[in-house]
């Protein structure tokens, strides 16, 4: 599994992305207030910037992976369980607001684990989600264009709808109202590439996994490829990535 990780692993590669994100889709959401559930919350992230807004006694989270231990440790009195999104550890009505950041395109089917976040929300508790828009996000999508330069049989990472109509579709699929889409920017420094391929060499999420499991001149190889696609940055150098969010009302 991909993310059988450390926290600090994750946090370095992907996290860094995370964190830029959570305030800014928790604000998307409007979290002010009242009890809420991280779906996904990996090693605790978001899980922290919502502990932060309404205090961790009125946060839960779930996550199937062993991520969940360094979200504990982050935030001590939220109520974290193993779970996933498709099958939470919470009785109907539980929550005010249901949030999952960067979780979507894991799940075989997103209207699924969606209609089970509606499921533990309250009526009129909101009910959101966030998800790379790919093709807008060079850290992953240039990787796996580069490890197909020379894998064919490299896996990719998409999502099971192509546009922001079809994600809030998938909303109302999943049986919210009032249902926004919409895009969300961020952008990462990095000190200079190496700082950036040692974060995929940790193994974290699909592409690290990946790129860890290969042998060391096929990852060398990749690693030319993927500098070479970037525009070989020289010094620190910032890479955007777009995420898509999703809200609507239970
Ligand atoms: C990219 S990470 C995002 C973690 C965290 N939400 C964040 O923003 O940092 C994806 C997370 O989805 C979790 N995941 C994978 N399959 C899942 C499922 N079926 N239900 C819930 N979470 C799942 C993984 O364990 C991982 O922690």
């Amino acid at each position: 599994m991909s993310f059988d990780v450390s926290g600090n692993a994750y946090d370095r590669f992907m996290g860094r992305y995370a964190l830029e994100l959570a305030p800014a889709f928790a604000d998307f959401v409007g979290v002010h207030e009242g009890k809420v559930v991280d779906v996904g919350c990996g090693s605790g992230i978001l899980t922290e910037e919502l502990a932060r807004r309404v205090g961790a006694e009125n946060v839960a989270a779930a996550d199937p992976s062993p991520l969940l231990e360094t979200c504990r440790e982050r935030v001590p009195e939220a109520d974290v369980r193993p779970g996933t999104a498709e099958e939470l550890p919470w009785t109907d009505d539980s929550f005010d607001a249901a949030l999952a950041q960067l979780v979507l395109h894991f799940l075989d089917d997103p209207v699924v684990g969606i209609t089970e976040m509606r499921r533990v929300t309250r009526p009129g508790g909101v009910v959101a989600a966030s998800t790379w828009n790919f093709p807008q996000m060079p850290l992953v999508r240039t990787f796996w264009e580069s490890a197909r330069d020379l894998r064919l049989d490299a896996p990719s990472e998409t999502q099971q709808f192509e546009t922001l109509d079809e994600l809030a579709a998938l909303g109302r699929s999943a049986g919210l109202g009032e249902v926004e889409a919409a895009p969300l920017d961020v952008s990462i420094r990095y000190e200079s590439f190496s700082q950036l391929w040692s974060t995929f060499e940790l193994g974290a999420g699909p592409a690290g996994e990946f790129c860890a499991s290969l042998p060391e001149a096929d990852r060398e190889t990749v690693r030319d490829e993927y500098q070479r696609r970037l525009g070989n940055p020289a010094g620190s150098f910032d890479l955007p990535a777009q995420a898509w969010v999703l809200r609507g009302s239970v």
